[in-house]
């Protein structure tokens, strides 16, 4: 296949670290993942419920659920979701965080929307012609709960030598100053990366963060700057590109999918929180290993 991207847009995208590609993922699509996310929040049983959770035990729990979901749909709930007897405070629906972290290797409707040709072929126009799946995530940003998220980098939380995580962050829902869109450091992923997160054993032990620079991330008051993208809307993000998004101050939802890719060549190391289980081997995006 011919290349998707225009030169101009590979430039923009190796100088600022971001590049949005408007109407990417048609109304068709988008509407078949929103729904398959909603069905499987609402066939979720949040585990514990009705338990008593002391602060400790939730702790551990969530470790192993975390640290267990990068072979697995999970649905994370918000932090505030659950009262003290373990019970949601509002509709399930409501209460949900995320799904992660291989939904598009397990559900057909996801699988569908991620390996797509088009998909595969940005990726090698931006040199990763032999990207892997990773990660995907389908972010609900609850207007009310949906909290901030922090300023990071992936390749905090994703890392491979040489680096190559990528970020694919598609818009369910239009993104706006309002909902706690992405903003983004133009040209930010040039400098370092800053910090390791990484598993401190290879059951449940945990994880803590290395530092590897000081320089501290932009700040999100002054130093970034916002995507506001409509509904369709492809956001290419670099591994390094500092990133951020704000609470959901609208009375609406901010829906999301996104994928995060690494380059098949790369090294992945064991002390990445995600692992995958041994039968369930990461799939090129381009499906050129499909037998
Ligand atoms: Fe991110």
């Amino acid at each position: 296949m011919s290349a998707l991207l225009s030169d101009e847009q590979i430039a923009a995208f190796s100088r600022d670290g971001f590049l949005a590609i408007p109407d990417f993922m048609g109304a068709e699509t988008r509407s078949a993942v929103r729904q398959r996310a909603v069905d499987l929040v609402n066939a979720w049983e949040p585990s514990g419920e009705n338990t008593v959770f002391t602060t400790e035990e939730q702790e551990r729990v969530s470790n192993h659920e975390f640290l267990s979901s990068g072979g697995k749909i999970w649905c994370f709930f918000e932090e505030e979701a659950f009262d003290e007897r373990g019970e949601l405070r509002q509709s399930k629906e409501l209460s949900i965080n995320k799904i992660g972290h291989a939904q598009h290797d397990l559900d057909d409707v996801f699988e569908e929307a991620t390996y797509t040709s088009d998909l595969a072929q940005i990726a090698s126009d931006i040199g990763m012609a032999d990207a892997l799946a990773l990660q995907s995530m389908y972010i609900f940003k609850q207007p009310g709960i949906g909290g901030e998220v922090n300023c990071h980098q992936d390749g905090t939380f994703l890392y491979t030598d040489p680096l190559s995580v990528t970020g694919f962050w598609f818009a369910i829902e239009d993104a706006t100053l309002e909902n706690g869109c992405l903003w983004a450091a133009p040209g930010g992923h040039k400098a370092p990366l800053r910090k390791l997160f990484r598993r401190l054993g290879t059951d449940d032990d945990g994880t803590t963060f290395e530092e590897l620079d000081d320089t501290p991330l932009p700040d999100p008051a002054k130093d970034l700057f916002p995507l506001e993208v409509p509904a369709g809307t492809m956001v290419i993000l670099n591994g390094k590109l500092p990133h951020w998004s704000d609470v959901n101050r609208s009375p609406v939802s901010r829906h999301a999918y996104t994928l995060h890719c690494i380059s098949g060549s790369a090294d992945y190391p064991d002390w990445n929180w995600l692992q995958r289980p041994e039968d369930m081997p990461l799939r090129r995006l381009d499906r050129s290993d499909r037998r």
